[in-house]
């Protein structure tokens, strides 16, 4: 049995650097000690501008990073720099009074990542990232970001990985190693349950002990231990009635204490309401820094409410952070990181994360002799390579749709995409110029569609021969999406795939439809209509490239969703608690003026969220978790455990085969049915993934799983334990969480109390959880 509970464990373990952090701390004044704890500010209204005094303040350091940390020269320690994150780096591509260009890889969004199930390929994903990180001469990258896609349209879902909490650690874990790997950090975000935009800054999040532990914390708690992040960052939210960055049990008694993180922690940009209660909670470093902090922490130690002590070891981990970045290292960068590289490896893992939807009669790939593409949609002239806000990046290019099939060699029909060209140019240029943060506080919407009369469908059905439509969807950081018109498709795309349908299928013609969209949309009420669906998510810069290779076959998709697409918004459980209740009643004025409105969400699905709920309820989703088409067909054969009975722990194998024509690689995925005597289990749960190499046709792979007893436990409340309950266990291997394809059983004799943990973070409310 593993014990969490370290007895009488009240700071982290010493390193020499962290020894060497102490010293450096105890030669600082109170005033250095808190400079330190305290960000140096960023270029905002209403945000301190440095610390007023000129030494070490160097804000702009790596010009549109997201925040510096304070300078004290005299003992040796640089300023550090922190940027967005996660998509890429986060600078701006242009500098005053300077030619050069500081471009970055826009990467394909997490939700791709996730899609690809590929840890080895996010950890390649990562150092390069990391590198451009380091190059551009910048400490820790904000990301990755790892909360829940609890919600369908959680405005930032596509910075985070899954709706599964063991897709998301496993791949922010892959993703911290990866960018790790060139000696920066990454800070894993937003810690935690952060998992809608709305109200972001004063939401009180209720969450039960258990859907806490094995939900929201578990992706963490697994990247933590696997990955060792430099930094975590609190989310801004409150949990169980306090904010994340106030809580001590939080980021003390279970980060610290259960988990060993080592790291410094930091808030998001002005999160968190009380300096004080902050420093206490073991939230190190506030971000991106107010003279509003400083004064409170300095008056807290002053009169003895706040012991120095205290402010010493979160220095420490600050200075511990330092110690270790590039900054300090004096690491020569060169602003000069080798982009078209990295452009092959974004364009690569773009099309490994892409999920074939829908494939009837074989309608992909698009033969090399197709003549005429018409290209529909604005979206198709104007791809998406991401999401908005903060994790946005700033890319050289980002390759079209139409660009992309071009350079693959394909003909376009001409008068349809000369009309697009004009008509999105044109509507663009009418748009208002916003800078990031009016963008931010009132984003632009997309351009409508182009109205195009009856007869050009007729028209171009008869001499094109093939008819593609791109529906494209943004979001970002600071609101949610909508259900309807964003969702839901809008009227004027919904005519759009009716009218080319038509007009094509009555010549015979296939029709493919591209959803361009960071998020889940809804397919049910027209995917009838149409003879090939492909998921390409938001891939990045390379977009367009990325898409035709899988359009051509040159790349075979092995994407599967990490998100259910539910059939309609209302079939999800989470729908009846969110965004939550709000109390305007209540509201006050916060940053920049903007009303801050208290509001409560309550998580009455407990663990049931995401396929857990679809499974266990019989809803039946429009495409499930792990759901994912290929070119080639792939058979499941030969399911073996070592032991029929678990012993610490069980391995599986399982062997698959490429039944088809042409080389693919399939994604595996073992779940586990567990007894349900005394807890609560949904119907299935993820416990391990895999992925073959490219199976030529013929070929045969063994994929082999390992399941540890923590992988079988539940959380018990009673005793704050995993426990893993005596009884039968039923390892089901899947293409999907649906199409389960192999099924074996072990059994474990008697209970297993695999860990003991704190009785912490309890809701303040009943909650009334759902349950079988
Ligand atoms: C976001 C963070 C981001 C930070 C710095 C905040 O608004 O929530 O994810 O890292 O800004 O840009």
């Amino acid at each position: 049995m593993i014990v969490c509970l370290l007895t009488g464990a009240t700071s982290i373990s010493l390193s020499a650097q962290n020894n060497a952090a102490q010293a450096i701390v105890s030669k600082m004044t109170l005033e250095e000690k808190v400079n330190l704890v305290v960000g140096m500010g960023m270029k905002l209204p209403g945000a301190n501008q440095g610390n007023g005094t000129g030494i070490g303040q160097i804000e702009d350091k790596v010009p549109g990073a997201a925040g510096t940390t304070f300078a004290i020269p005299h003992l040796g320690i640089p300023a550090t720099v922190v940027a967005d994150g996660p998509a890429g780096l986060r600078i701006s591509p242009t500098r005053k009074d300077d030619k050069n260009t500081y471009y970055a890889t826009a990467w394909p969004v997490a939700t791709l990542l996730a899609s690809t199930w590929d840890t080895k390929l996010v950890t390649q994903v990562g150092k390069a990232m990391g590198n451009e990180v380091k190059e551009y001469g910048v400490d820790v990258i904000l990301g990755p970001g790892l909360n829940i896609q609890r919600n369908p349209l959680g405005g930032r879902n596509f910075e985070y990985y899954s709706e599964d909490p063991l897709v998301a650690g496993k791949m922010a874990a892959a993703m911290v190693k990866g960018i790790q790997s060139n000696g920066v950090g990454t800070s894993i975000k937003h810690f935690a349950a952060n998992n809608q935009e709305r109200n972001r800054n004063t939401v009180n999040a209720n969450i039960s002990e258990r859907a806490l532990r094995e939900i929201y914390l578990k992706g963490f708690e697994i990247a933590v231990k696997e990955s060792n992040p430099w930094t975590v960052m609190s989310s801004y939210n409150k949990l169980n009635g306090t904010y994340t960055s106030e809580e001590y049990d939080l980021l003390t008694t279970i980060l610290r204490k259960e988990w060993g993180f080592k790291g410094m922690v930091m808030t998001d940009w002005f999160g968190g309401k009380d300096a004080v209660a902050q420093m206490k909670a073991g939230n190190d470093l506030l971000m991106p820094g107010t003279a509003d902090q400083k004064k409170a922490i300095t008056d807290a130690v002053n009169n003895g409410t706040l012991s120095i002590k205290i402010v010493d070891e979160n220095a420490a981990r600050i200075v511990n952070y330092i110690l270790g970045s590039p900054a300090n290292k004096k690491y020569a960068f060169t602003n000069r990181p080798d982009l078209k590289a990295h452009a092959v490896i974004a364009r690569n893992a773009a099309a490994e994360g892409m999920v074939l939807l829908k494939n009837n009669t074989h309608t992909l790939p698009i033969a090399a002799t197709t003549k005429n593409i018409a290209a529909f949609g604005i979206t198709s002239y104007d791809f998406i390579s991401g999401g908005t806000g903060s994790g946005d990046i700033n890319e050289a290019y980002t390759i079209s749709l139409v660009q992309g099939l071009s350079n693959a060699g394909y003909k376009l029909d001409e008068d349809i995409s000369k009309a697009y060209q004009n008509y999105v140019s044109a509507e663009k240029a009418k748009q208002p110029k916003k800078n990031f943060f009016e963008e931010f506080f009132n984003p632009t919407a997309r351009i409508t569609e182009m109205a195009i009369e009856d007869n050009l469908f007729i028209a171009k059905a008869a001499t094109d021969d093939i008819a593609l439509i791109t529906i494209g969807r943004n979001a970002g950081e600071g609101s949610d999406r909508k259900v309807e018109n964003d969702f839901n498709l809008k009227a004027d795309e919904l005519k759009l795939i009716t009218d080319v349908s038509n007009a094509f299928h009555a010549k015979n013609k296939k029709v493919v439809v591209i959803i361009n969209a960071g998020g889940v949309i809804e397919t049910v009420s027209w995917r009838d209509k149409v003879d090939a669906i492909l998921l390409t998510w938001q891939p990045g810069l390379e977009a367009g490239n990325a898409v035709a290779d899988v359009l051509s076959g040159k790349v075979n998709p092995s994407g599967k969703l990490a998100a259910t697409f539910p059939g309609k918004y209302e079939d999800d459980i989470t729908v009846k608690n969110f965004p939550g209740k709000e109390f305007p009643e209540q509201a006050s004025k916060g940053m920049f003026g903007m009303p801050q409105i208290p509001a409560e969400v309550t998580y009455e699905e407990g663990i049931y969220v995401g396929y857990r709920y679809y499974n266990s309820f019989n809803v039946k989703p429009a495409y499930e978790f792990g759901y994912g088409l290929s070119y080639t067909n792939f058979e499941y054969h030969n399911l073996k455990l070592n032991s029929t009975s678990f012993n610490g722990k069980i391995i599986a194998t399982v062997d698959i085969k490429n039944t088809g024509t042409v080389a693919g690689k399939e994604v595996v995925q073992l779940y586990i049915t567990a007894p349900a005597n005394k807890l609560q289990k949904p119907a299935e749960e993820l416990k391990a993934f895999g992925k073959t190499n490219l199976l030529q046709p013929g070929q045969q792979k063994t994929l082999q799983f390992e399941i540890t007893a923590k992988d079988i436990a539940s959380f018990d409340t009673p005793s704050s334990s995993w426990v893993a309950e005596a009884g039968m266990y039923t390892v089901k291997i899947g293409a999907s969480s649906e199409n389960i394809l192999q099924k074996i059983s072990f059994s474990l004799g008697k209970e297993l109390m695999v860990e003991k943990c704190h009785k912490v973070l309890l809701p303040q409310i009943e909650i009334n959880e759902l349950k079988k």
